[in-house]
């Protein structure tokens, strides 16, 4: 069925010209793709477990919605000159994203300014398009405005975010540089990334997690006494955190990559942070422990984080979660043995996500290695060499700068 019945008897509206409509979805690509670029830089500085959580998915939410923003953009007008750069008047605000000084002031600049704008425009848009000739538009912008408006209302519980005037009454009216790309700025290396400020971050991490919980083979222990797996589930959710922030740093840290990578990435970057948020349930539900009871470290981070892009994917996604996807369905099969329903179901869920994760490196290790499967397995067998048996590396490169 079309949105309007087949029995409505108004005319068509004469809605709004092709070419001011590419402009709309150009700003609002504009908008969404440093957004989404900033806000990959800043989650792993952000300390709170919960406000950290928020960003991830909302990157995902908005690399979803700036695929669609894309698709449209090339649907309506699919010539070089959209969607071009942004205003003066955008890049202003834009450039003031991009020298936000932490996490929070990244925030109000989203979720203050940015975001409102994008919702203003979305709303003008609609009132202001034909629905029966531009359908298409209608149901892309329809679906922005709902998450975008909850986008705004998780922000708030998270962050306190001081509403600010409008830099523009129609972010969608204004005009873009036809021909022209902008450039994004980085932010400076991470030292490491930031946790709630309860969690007690040591150089060891929690002496009480041995090597035997993260070797493949006959040597695996998995935990199922009540005390070892409190310890264990904490040092996971950490980890998934870790993998969260590595995959969002591959993201900001590489503008130049396909588009389709920041998509990979944002939706990793979300599952690892949803596979933090199972972590603590469990904790809090069924193990009688909480996040921030045991400490942590950063070491394996370091370690993964100190490679260059090809690096980090052929170590982490290739190697580490390739071989995790043994060692969750072992976990998996001796706790339903000894009738751990709900906690066995855990693995079988980390199981299935780690698929797509493991694919993000090979996929992406060989298109760095110029698309040469060859290639991957050679650089891979000499990075491999340099692992211990847990799969950390041993002597990490030095990063440049
Ligand atoms: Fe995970
Ligand atoms: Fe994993
Ligand atoms: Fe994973």
């Amino acid at each position: 069925m079309p949105i309007i019945p087949f029995d409505d008897a108004n005319p068509l509206k004469l809605g709004l010209p092709v070419d001011d409509n590419a402009t709309r979805f150009s700003n609002y690509f504009h908008v969404l793709r440093e957004v989404i670029h900033w806000s990959n830089g800043w989650l792993p500085v952000e300390p709170a477990f919960h406000a950290k959580y928020v960003l991830g998915e909302h990157i995902h939410d908005d690399a979803r919605a700036q695929v669609k923003v894309r698709r449209r953009i090339y649907e309506l007008r699919a010539n070089e000159d959209w969607p071009g750069a942004p205003s003066p008047e955008l890049a202003a605000q834009l450039d003031r994203l991009a020298s936000a000084t932490t996490p929070a002031e990244h925030a109000q600049i989203v979720y203050g300014q940015l975001k409102p704008a994008l919702i203003r425009a979305i709303e003008l848009h609609i009132d202001a398009i034909d629905p029966i000739t531009d359908e298409v538009s209608l149901l892309v912008l329809a679906q922005l405005l709902e998450r975008q408006a909850g986008h705004l209302a998780a922000a708030a519980e998270r962050w306190d975010i001081t509403p600010e005037e409008p830099f523009t009454t129609d972010l969608g009216a204004l005009d873009i540089i036809k021909r022209e790309t902008r450039d994004l700025q980085l932010l400076p290396r991470l030292d490491e990334p930031a946790r709630d400020d309860f969690v007690n971050v040591t150089p060891d991490g929690d002496p009480y997690l041995g090597e035997g919980l993260y070797v493949n083979g006959d040597e695996n222990h998995v935990p199922t006494e009540p005390e070892e797996m409190r310890h264990f589930f904490h040092g996971l959710m950490d980890a998934e955190l870790c993998a969260a922030e590595l995959m969002a740093r591959n993201s900001h840290e590489h503008p130049e990559m396909p588009w389709d990578f920041h998509v990979d990435m944002a939706r990793q970057t979300w599952d690892e942070l949803r596979h933090a948020r199972v972590h603590e349930v469990l904790m809090k539900t069924e193990l009688g422990c909480t996040w921030g009871d045991y400490e942590i470290g950063f070491d394996y981070f370091k370690s993964i984080y100190a490679f260059d892009l090809v690096g980090r994917l052929l170590l982490f996604n290739g190697t580490s979660e390739q071989k995790a996807m043994w060692r969750h369905s072992h976990r998996r099969q001796v706790l339903l043995d000894l009738g751990h329903h709900n906690v066995a179901k855990v693995f079988d869920y980390l199981l299935a996500d780690e698929v797509p994760h493991v694919h993000n490196g090979v996929r992406w290790g060989t298109h760095l290695l110029g698309g040469d499967p060859a290639a991957y397995r050679e650089k891979m067998k000499e990075l491999r060499e340099g692992l211990d048996r847990t799969g950390q590396p041993v002597s990490p490169p030095t990063p440049a700068g």
